[in-house]
């Protein structure tokens, strides 16, 4: 036992020692424009017929089942899966060992059409009242068509809880989703921060439209239905088609995929915050009002305040549109957003904010434009050791393609940007050091292609707090190392 946990601990103290010297390195150089030349599969959905869609068997059996946290601070999820023929049974049976379902929980059926597409029987279900770090097995549906799956509960809100995300962007369903999502199941990721645009099925007219939302449930539920995708909306889940008369922004999705709003005091499931871990994550609409005075302004208002570092360290926001972007697409459409919440944002020390939107990568240094104002001047985006770093992860292969023209010069606060498909992972490993991975799906093999260790902006970043940690934690691993 003491022999592994000293091999672990020299491993990881290499680990730091290679990615310390990798950050300085970064730091002490313009940034990096990757040249790799990378052949692609098509950029074409998968056809319907492919086994990752396939229907499960059985008599309305429960199908695009996934999961995602249900309240607070994890210790609940909501499971929601579709069945196609009649309602059946809405309840969820569970239990802590695996053919022993001696709980339950009864959830609700919700339905609705798009053209004259009408879906399944949409099912939700909260499962509340779950022990930390536990394996859960649980079952829905009934006789031969039941079907069976497990997830495991997050450690204990605690600052040192080692946690590993999971940060997927505009997936689609193509071959290079395909790849990205297969990437991502090896990667140890342990919840998935989805940033918008799932299934694009937007892409599709008339009754397609219901249906690729269909075959995007199935095709995503071999990992969603274990671990807890956070979802947060994107342009193609607005759906606004008066050409079909369908006029209802976000039907399909809010239908489909739940969020526990309610429970950050949020009054809309497109804006809200969980506690996971040693992680407090702000989910924010880019396409819902934002400005002062706004539902989502006054809401985020109130959650910043509500963010303890002391218990949670890591403060993540999840958004769909970037608003720091070098690339030709989609560029300078964050603005709206920076200007109404950059201060924020530098003023609680975010750590990361992540993104997608973009079909590429990108990542920024500590950079902020708050001191812009229409009259001062300061119209240029300036190193900021208060400002969260900006990740755009908007590579998960959909049939649009990639974001391939980057901004000529890149911009100074543009610190390594690459239009390959992929994923990242987050994996906050105490309260002062993460260690974070954008994957490049390399073809077939997982490339871990930019790796840094991130310091805590909360933890390391302030002397008099490290002194305190350190007489407080004397073995643990805070090393001096610059702020990255
Ligand atoms: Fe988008």
């Amino acid at each position: 036992m003491f022999g592994t946990s000293s091999a672990w601990a020299l491993s990881f103290q290499l680990l730091v020692v290679y990615l310390v010297l990798l950050s300085s390195l970064e730091s002490s150089r313009a940034g990096i424009t990757s040249t790799f030349v990378r052949t692609q599969w098509p950029s074409t959905d998968i056809p319907l017929d492919n086994e990752v869609f396939a229907v499960p068997n059985g008599h309305n059996a429960p199908q695009q089942v996934h999961i995602t946290q249900g309240d607070y601070d994890g210790k609940a999820v909501i499971i929601s899966w579709v069945t196609t023929e009649e309602p059946g049974s809405g309840k969820v049976q569970y239990g802590k060992s695996e053919n022993r379902y001696d709980l339950s929980a009864e959830g609700t059926i919700t339905n609705y059409t798009f053209y004259h597409y009408k879906s399944g029987y949409i099912h939700h279900c909260l499962v509340d009242g779950l022990e930390y770090d536990t394996k859960y097995y649980y079952k829905i549906g009934m006789g031969n068509s039941a079907r069976k799956f497990w997830f495991r509960t997050p450690p204990k809100i605690d600052p040192d809880a080692a946690y590993t995300f999971g940060i997927i962007g505009d997936l689609g369903q193509t071959y290079n989703s395909l790849s990205t999502l297969e990437h991502y199941m090896q990667s140890g990721g342990q919840t998935v921060l989805f940033l918008g645009d799932l299934s694009y099925a937007d892409r599709y007219t008339y009754n397609d439209v219901g249906i690729r939302w269909d075959s995007w449930g199935r095709f995503a539920e071999c990992s969603a239905a274990y671990q807890p995708w956070i979802w947060s909306a994107g342009n193609h889940e607005i759906e606004y088609m008066p050409n079909m008369g369908e006029v209802s922004p976000f039907k399909s999705f809010l239908h489909r995929y739940a969020t526990p709003y309610l429970a950050s005091n949020s009054t809309n499931p497109l804006w809200y915050a969980i506690r996971r871990a040693s992680a407090h994550i702000i989910v924010l609409s880019s396409y819902s009002p934002f400005v002062k005075y706004t539902p989502q302004w006054m809401w985020l208002r109130e959650e910043l305040t509500r963010v303890d570092r002391e218990k949670t360290p890591w403060l993540i926001v999840l958004m769909h549109v970037p608003i720091y972007n070098s690339n030709e697409a989609h560029f300078m459409e964050g603005e709206s957003m920076r200007a109404a919440f950059e201060s924020w944002f530098v003023q609680y020390k975010v750590d990361f904010i992540f993104a997608g939107h973009v079909h590429a990568y990108e990542r920024s240094y500590r950079i902020s434009n708050i001191h812009y104002n229409v009259s001062t001047g300061d119209r240029y985006p300036v190193a900021d050791k208060s400002a969260p770093v900006y990740l755009t992860v908007g590579d998960g292969g959909n049939q649009e393609g990639l974001a391939e023209r980057f901004r000529d010069p890149q911009p100074d606060y543009s610190a390594f940007r690459e239009a390959s498909y992929g994923h990242s992972t987050l994996e906050l490993k105490n309260r002062t050091h993460a260690v974070y991975h954008w994957n490049r799906n390399d073809d077939g093999n997982k490339v871990a292609t930019d790796s840094v260790l991130f310091l805590n902006q909360y933890w390391a970043s302030n002397l008099h707090r490290r002194r305190r940690l350190k007489k407080n934690h004397p073995r643990s691993s805070v090393v001096r190392v610059a702020t990255y």
